[in-house]
């Protein structure tokens, strides 16, 4: 199984370079890995990650190509935008603008955020159209390792916040590194994220370590470690890792602070820069439906999402989850995620969004629906069911059982018959 295909280097300009997959060209940083034009390699969020022999390249290209053109079409098919459908007046204006190009009004956005029910269908497709103009039918599939729940901070929303009486974990660096190994070697995985609470007992020593091992692998490092020090970023990308998972949450200040205790936004906003500045593949994003959230705070998350200039967005539902002080309150509903994927797609058009399991819980089939109003990428979890089952961020998360073939089996055949292919083929 392969979760991208490995394209050939077809051009190289100072840092960047040009891969061709079966004819399509596609823009790659090449400063990772020492390569040259003519090289067949690997990419992942738009950077070179390793390079193959043109004999392995292309045993796995003449075993991709047929499915490859045969999703792309199907894709195609299931993408077009109906321009005949009558609808009202104002969101068929709405939806003109965005198809030509023009920015949303603030009221705009909130009239894609309110439209009716009968309305949402048209909404997603023009969502769905423009992902499929911008990104073709790839489809970014990341692992995921949660490598413990121990966690410094308090978040007032999080059910494994310090104050939670759960059973704690903590995986063995071994143990860590034997769970990518198989992520790799076993379930062909390029980029495994290794996400923890804000765990201090994982120092630079001990994470450098895990960093340096897994990148040997020639798979992508994408660390999701919580707010810690500049200087632990810099040393592990220096160590090898090259992307990093840091929300920013809510853009309001005040309920920042108050739900993440002593903390405060522009703390966050800060180290999200400086790590992109640092040159790390950014995702970031934030909650939907904080207790009392407008619609307008949504808003403001998508656009302050634009402004840190991520090559992925992730949010998901605020879930309330026992044992934490917002237990009991409200939870959204699918179509409030779905309308925010779309109105994110018309935002930033060409975007990379994630379906993410918080949305997965709030609904078991969201992530067909998702994938068919803009969203683009997904990670499936690989970390040990014993682990898994404990990693409790928010109630009832779905897929905790799963045994982890099944789930890549459930998932690719998701994407399969949405004619997505689960290749990351870069920018
Ligand atoms: N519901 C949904 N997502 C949550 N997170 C934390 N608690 C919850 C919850 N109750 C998210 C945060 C964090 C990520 C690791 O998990 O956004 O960044
Ligand atoms: Fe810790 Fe993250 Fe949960 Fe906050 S959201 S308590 S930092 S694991």
């Amino acid at each position: 199984m392969c979760y991208t295909i490995p394209g050939k280097l077809v051009e190289i300009k100072g840092n960047t370079g040009i891969i061709d997959y079966f004819g399509e060209k596609r823009r790659v940083l090449v400063d990772f890995v020492n390569v040259k034009v003519g090289d067949y390699v690997y990419a992942q969020g738009g950077i070179v990650i390793n390079k193959l022999s043109e004999a392995q390249a292309r045993e796995i290209l003449d075993a991709w190509e047929e499915l490859f053109f045969a999703l792309k079409e199907k894709d195609k098919k299931l993408s077009t935008f109906n321009k005949n459908i009558s609808s009202q007046h104002l969101l068929w204006d709405i939806l003109q603008k965005i198809n030509r190009n023009q920015p949303l009004s603030r009221d705009e956005m909130l009239c894609i955020l309110d439209i009716r029910r009968d309305d949402e269908r048209i909404v997603y497709d023009l969502a769905n159209n423009i992902r499929q103009r911008e990104h073709g039918n790839a489809c970014c599939v990341h692992g995921i390792i949660e490598f413990s729940n121990i966690c410094e901070s308090n978040c007032w929303y999080c059910g494994i916040r310090r104050d939670a009486d759960i059973e704690r974990y903590r995986m063995g660096i071994d143990e860590i590194i034997e769970v990518a190994n198989k992520a790799v070697d076993k379930w062909g995985f390029k980029a495994l994220v290794l996400q923890s609470g804000e765990d201090l007992w994982y120092d630079g020593d001990k994470l450098e370590y895990i960093v340096k091992i897994i990148r040997s692998k020639g798979v992508l490092v994408f660390l999701s470690i919580g707010e810690r020090d500049k200087e632990l970023y810099k040393r592990l990308y220096d160590a090898g890792a090259r992307a990093v998972l840091l929300r920013f949450e809510t853009s309001d200040k005040n309920k920042f602070s108050c739900y993440r205790p002593g903390r405060e936004l522009r703390t966050r906003i800060d180290l999200i820069k400086y790590l992109k500045q640092l040159g790390y593949i950014l995702a970031t994003g934030f909650l939907i439906g904080l207790p009392q959230e407008s619609k307008d705070v949504l808003i403001n998350n998508i656009m302050l999402t634009k402004e840190l200039a991520p090559q992925m967005y992730s949010f998901g539902p605020f879930i309330p989850t026992i044992g934490t002080p917002l237990a009991g309150k409200q939870l959204l509903t699918k179509s409030d995620i779905l309308k925010a994927i779309a109105l994110t797609r018309f935002v930033d058009k060409n975007a990379n969004i994630l379906v993410t399991t918080a949305m997965e819980t709030l609904d078991q089939d969201i992530l067909k629906d998702a994938l068919m109003a803009g969203a683009n990428s997904l990670m499936i979890n690989v970390t040990p069911l014993q682990y898994k089952r404990l990693y409790r961020i928010y109630a009832n998360r779905t897929g905790v059982e799963d045994d982890i073939e099944k789930q890549i089996r459930r998932i690719l055949d998701v994407l399969y018959s949405l004619g997505r292919a689960p290749t990351d083929l870069g920018l």
